[in-house]
C-alpha cells in the first residue's frame, strides 16, 4: 500500500483525482487548495457546481487552516468524535477556494477514521476535498469495485481499502449559526452528539446542504418503504410485479435480498443491497423503514430518499 499511497499523493499534487476508502463510503478526492482540481471532481461526478464538498483532514488540529473561527462546540465534537463519521460546518477562511464550498461562506470539515485515508492525508499533508465517489444522485460506493462501476475512466487511481465499515455517510452538524443544527443524519448517532453538546440539535437550519435533496442515493428500481407490519400485504398487493424484498427474513411469494435487522449491520449492507436490486434487474424493492433512533435514523433517511425518485 505504501507505493500506492505515494503514487496517489503525486497525483493529488498534480491536480488529478484519487478515489479512496473511508469508514463511511469511498470518496473522490482532490487537492482542496486547487480550484482546478476541485472543478474536476464536479465534472467526474456530473455534480452541480453549487454543491459544496467536505474537506478531509488528517487531524482535528488542522481545522484552523480552513475555518475562520472554531466555536467551543466544534472543539468539543472533534475531541469526542474525531477521527470518525462526523462532519462539522463552520465559517470558512477567506483563502479557501470558492469551488470547494459552492460559493457558500461555510466549510464542511471531517477527520475520517480509516487507515488508508489516514495514510493518504498524512502523506499529502493538506486537506482533500471529497464527495462520495458516485455519479450525482446515485448510490454511494462502499467498495473499490463500486467506485469503478460508478466513475470508470473518470478516475485514474482507486485505492482499495476493502468494504467500508460504517457503510453510510457522515453525520453533518452545522455550527456556523446561532444554534447547532443537524443537516444530515449519518454514522455518528444524533443522540450521542446531543449528549456531547448538552443540548438538542435543531432540525432546521438557515444553512443549505444542497446534497440533501429529496431524491438521492437512488437505484434505478422503484423503492417502496413501508411499516414492517405491512411487508406481506404490500407484496400481495403488487403480485405480478418484478419485485424483491429487502429484509432480514423471507416473505411468502417474494425473493429477498438480505438487509439485517441490527442497525450497524444494516448500515454496512445498505448500499450494496440497493445496488444488487438493479444488478438483478428488479423493477421494485419493498423495504421496511427502521425506527428512527441511533443509526436507524440515518438508514431511514437514505431509504426515504432512495424511494423519492
Ligand atoms: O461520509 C461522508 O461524509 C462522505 C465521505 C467520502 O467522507 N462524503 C460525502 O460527501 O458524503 P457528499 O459530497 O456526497 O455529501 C456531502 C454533503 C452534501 O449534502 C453537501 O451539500 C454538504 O455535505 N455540505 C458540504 N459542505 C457544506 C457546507 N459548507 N454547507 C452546507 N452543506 C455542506
Ligand atoms: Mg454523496
Amino acid at each position: 500500500m505504501r507505493a500506492a499511497i505515494e503514487e496517489a499523493v503525486e497525483a493529488l499534487r498534480a491536480g488529478r483525482l484519487v478515489a479512496f476508502p473511508t469508514e463511511t463510503v469511498y470518496g473522490l478526492g482532490a487537492d482542496a487548495r486547487s480550484e482546478a482540481a476541485v472543478r474536476r471532481v464536479f465534472e467526474a461526478k456530473g455534480r452541480p457546481a453549487d454543491h459544496p464538498l467536505i474537506v478531509h483532514l488528517a487531524s482535528a488540529d488542522a481545522i484552523g487552516e480552513w475555518a475562520a473561527e472554531i466555536p467551543e462546540a466544534a472543539t468539543r465534537l472533534f475531541a469526542r468524535f474525531a477521527p470518525g463519521p462526523l462532519t462539522v460546518i463552520l465559517r470558512k477562511r477567506g483563502d479557501v477556494p470558492d469551488a470547494v464550498t459552492g460559493g457558500q461562506p461555510t466549510i464542511g470539515l471531517r477527520v475520517p477514521d480509516h487507515p488508508v485515508a489516514q495514510a493518504l492525508l498524512d502523506a499529502f499533508g493538506s486537506g482533500i476535498a471529497a464527495p462520495s465517489a458516485n455519479r450525482f444522485g446515485s448510490v454511494s460506493p462502499t467498495t473499490a469495485a463500486h467506485v469503478a462501476l460508478e466513475l470508470g475512466d473518470a478516475v485514474e487511481i482507486i485505492l482499495d481499502g476493502g468494504p467500508c465499515r460504517v457503510g453510510i455517510e457522515s453525520t453533518i452538524v452545522d455550527l456556523s449559526g446561532d444554534a447547532p443544527a443537524l443537516l444530515r443524519p449519518g454514522g455518528v448517532d444524533v443522540e450521542a452528539i446531543e449528549e456531547a453538546l448538552g443540548r438538542p440539535l435543531a432540525t432546521t437550519s438557515p444553512v443549505r446542504a444542497p446534497g440533501t435533496l429529496p431524491s438521492h442515493y437512488a437505484p434505478r428500481a422503484r423503492v417502496l418503504t413501508v411499516d414492517a407490519r405491512q411487508i406481506e400485504a404490500t407484496v400481495r398487493a403488487h403480485a405480478g410485479a418484478h419485485l424483491v424484498v429487502l429484509g432480514p427474513s423471507d416473505v411468502p411469494g417474494a425473493p429477498r435480498i438480505d438487509l439485517p435487522v441490527d442497525a450497524t449491520d444494516a448500515a454496512r449492507r445498505l448500499y450494496a443491497a440497493l445496488r444488487e436490486v438493479d444488478e438483478r434487474g428488479y423493477a421494485l424493492a419493498v423495504v421496511a423503514l427502521p425506527a428512527p433512533v441511533g443509526l436507524g435514523r440515518a438508514i431511514a433517511d437514505r431509504l426515504r430518499r432512495a424511494a423519492a425518485s
